[in-house]
């Protein structure tokens, strides 16, 4: 079972994400004492994600200072954004030659950058692209910013966290601890289909999502839903792959003009929000993610993780899971595994 630590942690931090915007001018009052100084910077803050990604961050208190680079176009994002009346400072970096001050500093640092899918296409087939991109981020930020919690957006996941691991590694400063494969939106888009099932409020509905961020790893574990919800095999089969297929139907329905973006940066959000308030010692804060594991045979995985001051606190591991659950478990290692050794290999053989 997930722990119980959990369930008030997420369905609190989702209420006060969803009211945030309501309750804006109090923040500033309500959290001055407090430590909500985080400096979190976006890489690739131009684009689909990049930019309401932006947007959100720049909507909390918990941020002060808020650094956007991009290859193109951060100037007029950062300018648009800094005019909103919110404290952090907004300031944009464009192009290699300003990174390394986009990244001094930075408490967080969320990656997006790179090409998303188009129709057809599966987030292994963006590799030879947005690998090197990663890379080369993450060569920035282990030079840079070498102490900060760093949050991969950028697909696919299953192979960009352990090319982010090894570029940390070759630098000296790989802390398994602060890197973080972003999936939340899995759990995001769990929790909402469960909840348009059985007409509950999806705020109030928490389902863990292990494994990875493709396909048949994305590994919903509707048996530890909160609250407790039952599903007749047919329908548990159905949501199941609903869940794991849900960015390709965001990808066919936007028919060649990318995949999900604003969703996506509504989970980055809860993410970074979720790790800023561990980071200010609030305790039983729990979101699943990517990341460095010895839960399975895989040696990444996502499952609950208890974050705290410096990032990954507690591996809260996978849990009881029901019979089709451990089926799909072993199903996705084989995948898992070689998505792993392709993003390994890549870094083995960079120059
Ligand atoms: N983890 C998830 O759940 C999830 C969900 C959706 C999308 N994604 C992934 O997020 C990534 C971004 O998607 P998007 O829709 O925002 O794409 P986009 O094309 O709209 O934006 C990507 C941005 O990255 C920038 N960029 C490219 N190369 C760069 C570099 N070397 N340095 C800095 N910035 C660079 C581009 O200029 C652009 O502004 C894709 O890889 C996509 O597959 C992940």
């Amino acid at each position: 079972m997930l722990s119980a630590l959990a369930r008030p942690a997420g369905a609190a931090l989702r209420r006060s994400f969803s009211t945030s915007a309501q309750e804006m001018p109090v923040f500033p009052l309500k959290y001055h004492n407090q430590k909500n100084n985080a400096k979190v910077a976006v890489l690739g803050a131009s684009g689909g994600i990049g930019q309401p990604l932006s947007l959100l961050l720049k909507n909390s208190p918990l941020v002060s200072r808020l650094t956007l680079y991009d290859i193109a176009h951060t100037p007029g994002v950062a300018a648009d954004l800094s005019h909103i009346e919110t404290r952090a400072k907004v300031k944009g970096y464009l192009g290699p030659d300003q990174l390394p001050d986009c990244l001094k500093g930075c408490d967080v640092v969320v990656i997006p950058a790179g090409v998303p899918r188009k129709p057809g296409m599966t987030r292994d087939d963006l590799f030879n692209t947005n690998a090197t991109i990663v890379a080369t981020l993450a060569a920035a930020c282990a030079q840079h910013c070498p102490e900060a919690m760093i949050c991969i957006i950028s697909n696919p996941v299953n192979s960009t966290i352990p090319i982010t691991a090894e570029v940390f590694k070759k630098h000296g400063v790989y802390d398994p601890n602060k890197i973080f494969g972003v999936t939340t939106l899995d759990i995001v888009r769990a929790n909402t289909f469960v909840a348009e099932l059985k007409g509950l409020d999806p705020a109030r509905v928490s389902v863990p999502v292990i494994g990875g961020h493709a396909g048949k790893t994305i590994i919903p574990l509707i048996s530890q839903c909160t609250p407790k919800v039952d599903f007749p095999q047919d329908q548990l089969t159905a949501l199941t792959g609903r869940i794991q297929e849900a960015g390709t139907e965001v990808v066919k329905a936007k028919a060649g003009a990318g995949s999900a973006t604003l969703s996506m940066a509504y989970a980055g959000a809860r993410f970074v929000f979720s790790l800023v308030d561990a980071m200010n010692g609030k305790e039983g804060v729990v979101e699943c993610s990517f990341v460095k594991s010895q839960e399975t045979e895989c040696t990444y995985f996502s499952t609950p993780l208890l974050l705290g001051k410096k990032g990954l606190e507690k591996n809260l591991g996978i849990g009881k899971v029901s019979s089709f659950e451990e089926k799909m478990i072993a199903e996705a290692i084989p995948e898992l595994k070689a998505s792993i050794k392709k993003g390994e290999d890549f870094v083995k053989n960079m120059k």
